[in-house]
């Protein structure tokens, strides 16, 4: 027991700043995400081909290449062209450009969910197009958008892994450093899923709660 505490005592501050580092990479990726998304779905959605051609082959090559190449096109792509970043600043661009792709399919299916007729009677009864919008169809599909932003978050924690490649000192990066400094291979492991696993569980609780809630004020 006392080598355990000892344990923590001695590596705490290294998950403590790995955890800091994975939440801070995955508020940065959602959030700018959720821009860069809200722009995409509005592409997708616009009457000009070339704006959803655009749109389209983005959301396509991200969604079909792996978070893992994206991360190092980034990382040595800034570099080619000149530009010196960290890898932590790396690492949260192509988590924004990844989520981007990632959240504006979660704004397009939301949109796509409220039916048609809302926004046929809307105009209707004499709303302007962007009224229709902001009025009638996005406060109905925020009740789908919102929650699955939610999951996305989730996924973010866990995809934020992958930034470790790059030396980014996030939860993954910092179990490395304790197993080599502790000689010690299978308990850092396990902290970092038992901290992993408690940010994902916790936030998903905590989504489920407040959807809950929604539910009943619709009802
Ligand atoms: N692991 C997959 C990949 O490497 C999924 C990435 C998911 N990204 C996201 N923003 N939800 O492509």
């Amino acid at each position: 027991m006392t080598v355990k505490k000892s344990f923590i005592q001695e590596y705490g501050p290294y998950f403590l700043k790995g955890t800091g580092y994975t939440l801070g990479l995955a508020i940065i990726g959602v959030s700018l995400g959720f821009v860069l998304g809200t722009i995409l779905a509005l592409m997708k959605r616009s009457r000009l081909w070339l704006m959803r051609a655009i749109a389209n082959v983005y959301i396509e090559f991200v969604r079909g290449t792996p978070l893992l190449i994206q991360v190092f096109i980034v990382f040595f792509g800034t570099q080619i062209i000149g530009l010196t970043v960290s890898g932590f600043v790396s690492g949260a661009i192509a988590m924004f450009l990844n989520s981007g792709a990632y959240v504006a399919e979660i704004i397009r299916s939301g949109l796509n969910a409220v039916p048609k007729g809302q926004a046929e009677a809307a105009r209707s009864l004499g709303l302007s197009k962007w009224q229709t919008m902001q009025l009638i169809v996005l406060p109905q599909a925020l009740r789908t958008i919102l929650p699955a932003l939610g999951n996305e978050f989730v996924s973010v924690i866990k995809e934020g892994s992958v930034i470790s490649v790059i030396g980014v000192g996030e939860l993954t990066f910092q179990t490395s450093v304790v197993q080599g400094a502790s000689f010690r291979a299978f308990l850092p492991l396990m902290i970092t899923a038992g901290i992993y696993f408690i940010l994902t569980f916790g936030l998903t609780r905590v989504l489920n709660f407040t959807e809950r809630g929604w539910a009943k004020t619709s009802a």
